[in-house]
């Protein structure tokens, strides 16, 4: 029976037993087809839990490598950092399936914009209010400069939608203890969370 599969990084369908060696659209392997039709439920929730635990992997996998360069294994670092990049692989293998995550940037901007304002909004006020009632000042410490970092990326990606076709070229800066995120050259000190000028990392 004839069955129709989508190339999922054009759009392209094609319709036979297999799909094509290589998209004739784009020149996209075999494997970046999908069956052009519903994933039945069950199946779509394993391949969300599996796309989240490949990502928990990856980040993971590159904390063992950090550990391994303390410790002085240099080369167990690089294969941490190896497999790291193969789960990496596996995160995206997955998210081909799931309809609607990746979506074209405009709409990507605007949901990206979203997340992190119910991040700030709806998630981590109530973490915070535990951690405090808790009297984890360490975890409330977290929370608080991961909230207050949010809406500083939501920020930045509102400023993207207003300008997304712009030929200024803009370097990025991260914060490694707090994730604040600079456009442009960093001043001494993390606005957030106090950290040096060294701590900030170049990015893009
Ligand atoms: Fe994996
Ligand atoms: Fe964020
Ligand atoms: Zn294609
Ligand atoms: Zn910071």
């Amino acid at each position: 029976m004839e069955k129709k599969w989508k190339c999922t990084v054009c759009g392209y369908i094609h319709e036979g037993k297999t799909p094509p060696e290589f998209c004739p659209v784009c020149g996209a392997f075999k494997y970046q087809f999908i069956l052009y039709e519903p994933l039945p439920p069950s199946l779509e929730k394993h391949l969300r839990e599996a796309f989240a635990g490949e990502s928990k992997a990856y980040v993971r996998n590159l904390a063992f490598a950090a550990q391994a360069d303390r410790e002085g294994f240099p080369q167990v670092a690089r294969l941490f950092r190896a497999v790291a990049e193969a789960e990496r692989v596996h995160a995206q293998e997955y998210l081909k399936y799931l309809e609607g995550v990746v979506e074209d940037t405009e709409t990507n901007l605007k949901k990206a914009f979203e997340n992190e304002m119910r991040a700030k909004n709806e998630y981590y006020p109530d973490f915070i209010k535990e951690a405090l009632a808790l009297k984890r000042e360490d975890v409330y410490w977290s929370f608080n400069r991961a909230r207050d970092v949010e809406e500083r990326h939501a920020l930045l990606y509102k400023q993207a939608l207003t300008a997304m076709v712009s030929d200024k070229e803009i370097t990025y800066h991260v914060c490694q203890v707090c994730g604040y995120v600079f456009d442009g050259e960093p001043p001494d000190r993390c606005p957030v969370c106090g950290a040096e000028r060294k701590r900030f990392k170049k990015v893009g």
